[in-house]
């Protein structure tokens, strides 16, 4: 088994872990097929990934397949209204059960021999094992050839898996971003639909791409239009996530079309720290994508399909009824239209940077990062190193006992940074707050 230290140098880590002016991106070494083959191993397992929304399958027996990273899942609603995730995988010889999202079944058929599980996975009937119309055969308990269950959390409408079973809980996981938009109340947010795209290059280079700002002016020149102010920032939270965020000012009258869409639409309450007029785009390490306005919700991934490309799933979300009122149809549609614009227009550079990693090896020619726009990349490269060494989990296991004795979520976050020696208090960190950027 490979392990990090075969495609990154300690001399490569030391260079990553610099300040972001002086860090080195991670080496073209790991966004090839090899090094997916140990994400594949010891990041996506180990950690809370986001694989899917629970709008999606709304009734008791709706069930979904998912991948993640070349880990075959489905997600099942429960007769008690709950979702449980499994193993896509038939305990006879293997097949895949489910390979269409299904609605409203009350028990999941495998296809090659009809052996039938219930939705909790139970194993409930194997026509003919025992012979023509003999349902059991001797040495046979169902008991014990049940579906593979796998750890499943749900935050808002985001369900998240932990497929080695061993992450720290998920209320510490999300605890960070929990408190990052705490002033933003999410509960009014309904599903409005989805839309499923890929970039022909490694995940992480989609990440990336997506959590940073610094291109919009020539990668998204129309969503710079009239803009007088960007002020932007990174904020980033301890093994969560990497967000960045803008604020547009435009003269009085001016602005792309998305600006006036957003003044048409409903805003969900909000209480400071939030920031009315604030656009987000977070990466929930590793997969999930977040765009975050006062107007609308945008509940990503951004997945594996092999190490060479990523498919692209987006759900939006918009406030109350504003989600499927006719009246707001033609703003939702107009919305995602544009999301899917901009995602679009970000093909050719995920595609240029992915035909440059050989040569990049070659040439043992190391990426920057701007200190000023690429702090969350930078971050999100970290975590990518620190889950694979399994820091989260040492983090975890360290601070237990002072954990249990603080009162609340900021005293507990507190003792654990202490117990850390980190200087660093709250549980996320605004890495860059500084004067707006004036555009000419
Ligand atoms: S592999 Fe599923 S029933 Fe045979
Ligand atoms: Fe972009």
């Amino acid at each position: 088994m490979t392990e990090l230290r075969d495609f990154v140098s300690d001399r490569e880590v030391e260079a990553l872990f610099r300040p972001t002016a002086r860090a080195e991106g991670l080496p073209a070494r790991a966004f090839g097929a090899e090094f997916y083959r140990l994400e594949q191993e010891r990041l996506f397992p180990r950690a809370w990934c986001a694989v899917g929304v629970a709008s999606r399958i709304p009734e008791a027996g709706d069930a979904m397949p998912v991948d993640l990273a070349g880990w075959p899942l489905m997600l099942v609603r429960q007769r008690d209204g709950s979702v449980a995730a499994f193993h896509n995988v038939c305990r006879h010889r293997g097949m895949r059960l489910l390979s269409e999202p299904c609605r409203g079944r009350s028990t999941l058929r495998c296809p090659w021999h009809s052996w039938t599980y219930d939705l909790a996975g139970r194993l409930v009937a194997t026509p003919d094992l025992g012979g023509d119309r003999v349902k059991t055969a001797e040495g046979f308990d169902n008991a014990e050839l049940g579906l593979k269950g796998v750890r499943l959390a749900q935050w808002h409408d985001y369900l998240f898996v932990n497929i080695d079973g061993k992450a720290p809980a998920f209320a510490d996981y999300i605890r960070p971003f929990d408190e990052f938009v705490a002033g933003y109340d999410l509960s009014v947010m309904r599903h409005a639909g989805h839309w499923e795209g890929a970039y022909p290059s490694n995940w992480k280079i989609a990440v990336e791409g997506a959590i940073e700002d610094y291109h919009l002016p020539w990668g998204h020149p129309e969503l710079m239009q009239g803009v007088a102010v960007r002020n932007g920032r990174v904020d980033v939270g301890e093994d969560c996530f990497a967000a960045i965020s803008g604020r547009f000012e435009y003269p009085a009258g001016q602005g792309p079309k998305i600006a006036r869409l957003m003044a048409a639409m409903p805003r969900m309450p909000m209480t400071p720290p939030a920031e009315p007029d604030r656009y987000f785009i977070i990466n929930l390490f590793p997969v999930g994508l977040i765009a975050l306005r006062a107007d609308t919700v945008m509940l990503g991934l951004m997945t594996p399909d092999g190490h060479d490309r990523t498919r692209l799933v987006f759900d939006h979300y918009f406030v109350g009824e504003a989600a499927t009122d006719p009246a707001h149809a033609q703003h939702r549609q107009e919305m995602m239209d544009n999301l899917r614009f901009v995602a679009e227009q970000d093909i050719p550079f995920n595609k240029g940077v992915q035909s440059n990693l050989a040569t990049r090896d070659r040439l043992d020619f190391p990426t920057r990062f701007s200190p000023y726009w690429e702090g969350a990349i930078h971050h999100f490269q970290k975590l990518v190193v620190e889950t694979l060494r399994g820091d989260a989990r040492q983090k975890a296991k360290r601070p237990a006992a002072k954990r249990s004795a603080a009162k609340t979520p900021a005293e507990g976050a507190r003792r654990r940074a202490a117990a850390l020696g980190a200087k660093r208090a709250p549980a996320h960190r605004r890495v860059r707050a500084k004067k707006p950027a004036k555009r000419r």
